[in-house]
């Protein structure tokens, strides 16, 4: 790997004085979009999308246009020379002399370490498959500090897929540095945390946790409700998906013995695991937290562009 070029792969790579720097700028940010307008002038960041997405890809983009820089890149692989069979690192390699820093979301786990390997440039983990998904993860953390004002002392409640929900398993990781945290694990068993995640992260860090498959069950203790979809392309057999796509539809209903502070979240795109009444909850937060993406990336590309 180059070292001098500082990339992100995993969110454990950034301290977590490092991680509460970029919440600082991205709030700053917030406050004084003007002042960062020209930071990134003659920068161009490729995002390199060889998966599906929206948020992620949009709000990189408008976070380096919002910098003063520019994009380039592509939204799918059919699009992009791996059509023709170009393996990953002859694409990086190429794409190092058109681009000063690259966001990439591959279908494989890991694929970013082995594009690292080969980037002269700052590469930036976008999702990996069922892995990892560090910068949905950062959003996520301004979303909680701006919302609950503290990243200790919380009671999270994970729900839906999390054997296949990289966000879940990155904001895992994350959270398990910070003080007084505790998990409530919420998912059918056949979508349970993967066993690496529990031994490597949770029992490692002595965090507590528990683990049902009942939304209500634990809900007046929550301070945070982080919902996910079921990841339809990670299945190996339809009829299983089917089964369980629709096993959590959060409602009003569901949320009667809530907490009033408590902070719905979802890294979106929803399907049906959040019923549209509770759009309007002042408790939800989503669309929100998609918006904050772009600030927490903004902050992300100045730092490993390294500029002040
Ligand atoms: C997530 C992802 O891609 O993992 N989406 C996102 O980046 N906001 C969650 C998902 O697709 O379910």
């Amino acid at each position: 790997m180059n070292k001098e070029v500082r990339h992100l792969t995993n969110i454990e790579e950034l301290s977590v004085d490092e991680i509460d720097d970029l919440i600082k700028v991205a709030n700053d940010i917030i406050a004084n979009p003007n002042k960062y307008k020209d930071k990134c002038n003659g920068k161009i960041l490729a995002t390199l999308f060889f998966e599906p997405s929206t948020r992620t890809r949009l709000s990189f983009e408008s976070a380096m246009l919002r910098l003063g820089g520019n994009v380039l890149g592509f939204s799918e692989a059919n699009s992009s020379s791996v059509a023709k069979g170009e393996s990953l690192s002859d694409t990086i390699q190429v794409v190092g002399g058109y681009a000063d820093i690259i966001a990439m979301r591959h279908y494989k786990e890991g694929a970013p370490l082995v594009a690292c390997n080969k980037s002269s440039i700052p590469i930036i983990n976008a999702g990996d498959g069922g892995h990892n998904h560090p910068t949905q993860t950062l959003t996520d953390l301004l979303t909680i500090n701006r919302e609950k004002k503290r990243l200790n002392n919380l009671v999270i409640g994970l729900c839906g897929d999390l054997k296949f929900g990289r966000t879940v398993h990155s904001l895992i990781t994350a959270m398990s540095r910070y003080k007084n945290i505790k998990f409530i694990l919420i998912s059918p068993k056949e979508l349970e945390l993967p066993e690496y995640v529990k031994k490597e992260v949770l029992e490692k860090n002595n965090i507590e946790y528990i683990e049902t498959n009942n939304i209500e069950e634990y809900m007046s203790r929550l301070d945070i409700l982080y919902m996910t979809r079921v990841q339809k392309e990670r299945f190996f057999n339809e009829a299983d998906y089917i089964r369980l796509k629709d096993y959590y539809i959060l409602d009003k209903n569901k949320l009667k013995n809530a907490k009033d502070d408590l902070c719905i979240m979802h890294p979106l795109p929803r399907v049906n695991e959040i019923s549209t009444d509770v759009d309007n909850d002042p408790r939800s937060k989503y669309f929100l937290q998609a918006k904050y993406g772009v600030y927490i990336r903004m902050a992300l590309i100045l730092k490993l562009l390294e500029v002040k």
